[in-house]
């Protein structure tokens, strides 16, 4: 009797440690699973960083893309252009002028005819007396296309009083740093007929050239209009 509770204790012993090595074995398998499973995920993501990587997920700023303008910034100040007429022009031939400035080139297929549409509805807008106290102007970024006689063609599909203002590639450079624009060429496989990726903001320079407003091109006429009113006196 003695010896079969023995006996039956040793194969509670046995069955016992059996269920617990089925159970280890369980959870190292599970693991490893796991472990594979964070393999994967490692080695997908090092291929997305990797040469296969899509160019969208690289998204790293120009080297040349100045601090984006602020309104207050201080910005702006003396620059030497040539006009539509071919006349040399300074900031100074604008003082005492509230100004309208924006930045583009005449090439440009979408976002810069739009925003001097919109630059003609904002002048539109203003009241006859106001208006007289605003300068519309139109620098290109973009001089070795946009000859004067090219920037006096495009004016003239604007607001009448729009000027239009280019110069040497020196000039243009010297204009887009003072307004801190950011302006690059886009390769598209033909020297003649690339495009220039630049910065859309409309600036409202004051009588003595101080920053008075920046607008972003979401910004509607009616917006800009009334906003630029507020500051006229
Ligand atoms: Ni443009």
């Amino acid at each position: 009797m003695k010896k079969k509770l023995i006996i039956l204790g040793i194969m509670f012993l046995i069955v016992g440690f059996g269920i617990g090595l089925v159970i280890k074995a369980q959870l190292n398998n599970s693991t490893m699973e796991q472990d594979i499973e964070d393999e994967e995920e490692i080695s997908s993501l090092s291929t997305a960083s990797g040469d296969d990587a899509p160019a969208a997920t690289i998204i790293k700023a120009p080297e040349s893309a100045p601090d984006p303008a602020m309104p207050g910034m201080d910005l702006g100040g003396p620059f030497t252009l040539v006009n539509q007429d071919g006349k040399t022009v300074t900031e100074k031939d604008f003082t005492g002028k509230y100004k309208l400035i924006f930045f583009g080139f005449t090439y440009c297929p979408d976002v810069c005819p739009t925003e001097l549409q919109k630059m003609t509805q904002i002048m539109g807008l203003l009241d006859e007396e106001t208006a007289a106290k605003v300068q519309p102007i139109f620098i290109s970024v973009d001089p070795e296309r946009d000859d004067v006689k090219t920037v006096k063609a495009y004016v003239e599909q604007f607001d009448p009083r729009l000027v239009g203002l280019t110069g040497t590639v020196e000039q243009v450079e010297a204009v887009k740093k003072a307004y801190r624009v950011y302006a690059a060429k886009v390769d598209m496989g033909d020297p003649d007929n690339y495009m220039v990726d630049h910065s859309a903001f409309t600036y409202f320079m004051g009588p003595n050239d101080e920053n008075l407003a920046i607008f972003p091109a979401k910004d509607t006429a009616e917006d800009v209009a009334a906003a630029i009113k507020g500051k006229i006196s």
